[in-house]
């Protein structure tokens, strides 16, 4: 079936190659990923116990509003919120509710803005109140695996390199990756080719050009990396029901690495953490 979102961009679709970007396509992602870095900033001090992920879900809606911005999960495949809260064992797509967050908990905060066309992807962890050793170091290791990801993009290296860094990274830490979701290519369209795995090996995958935009995102947990989604259709949980965390950054492909798009302007990427 075809909605109509999908049908505006059909023609975009089914080339199976991988898109390269100019420097237009790289200001645009650069406006869009910056409006989602200040969303995911202005958000640090209102988690807190208490709010609901429905308050939360308000707030980056409204805030998209302010800035001429669409949330791209908003009617997605279904998709009624314009984020998606993730909660403790919940790995990703946790659908926001009027359950209000507790002390203790971590939640990953994940938005995409459509700003003139461009998708802006990114999230980040956020503890609430006083979180347990167990919990900081699980988030501690899950923005350093982003970052020994983001360190393998440069052009001539394959997508399999970034795996490779996340999962020797990761599992050197006791440590697993989660397989069942991916980063992906983004751009005018939301999830485009290539998939950027969070696990595998550096000769495996596409090559890397200069001007590829992609998300790298992995979700890292305490215990098994096995996952399973709830009846709702949406909600992944690890099946062992053990702690797991993300962070999600946009990236453009230089001539000599990657330009991350989505950092933030405030140096809270981590927010939480020192
Ligand atoms: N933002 C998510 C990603 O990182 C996708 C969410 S799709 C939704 O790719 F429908 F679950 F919202
Ligand atoms: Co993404
Ligand atoms: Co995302």
């Amino acid at each position: 079936m075809v909605n109509y979102i999908d049908a505006a961009t059909a023609p975009m679709k089914n080339t199976g190659a991988i898109r390269l970007y100019g420097p237009d396509a790289f200001e645009g992602m650069r406006r869009a990923c910056q409006l989602t870095a200040r969303c995911l900033d202005a958000l640090a001090p209102m988690v807190q116990p208490g709010v609901t992920t429905n308050a939360i879900d308000r707030f980056v809606f409204e805030f998209g509003m302010d800035n001429g911005a669409l949330p791209a999960t908003l009617n997605y495949r279904g998709y009624t919120k314009s984020t998606c809260t993730s909660i403790n064992h919940v790995v990703c797509h946790g659908i926001p509710d009027d359950k209000p967050l507790r002390d203790g908990d971590i939640v990953n905060i994940d938005v995409t803005y459509i700003l003139d066309g461009w998708h802006g992807d990114a999230s980040r962890m956020y503890p609430v109140g006083e979180v347990k050793r167990a919990g900081i170091r699980l988030l501690e290791v899950t923005y350093e695996s982003l970052l020994r990801g983001i360190a393998a993009v440069r052009p001539g290296a394959r997508t399999g390199a970034i795996g490779e860094a996340i999962q020797t990274y990761a599992e050197g830490e006791r440590c697993s990756v989660v397989r069942d979701f991916c980063g992906h290519g983004v751009g005018r369209l939301f999830h485009d080719t290539p998939n950027i795995l969070h696990y595998g090996r550096a000769h495996e995958g596409p090559e890397i050009r200069e001007g590829m935009i992609f998300t790298i995102e992995p979700m890292i947990n305490l215990g098994r990396p096995h996952v399973k989604v709830l009846a709702d259709g949406w909600t992944a949980v690890t099946r062992d029901r053990s702690l797991t965390a993300q962070y999600e950054h946009t990236v453009g492909v230089t001539a000599t690495g990657c330009e991350i798009f989505t950092l933030s302007p405030a140096g809270l990427d981590r927010p939480g953490l020192t």
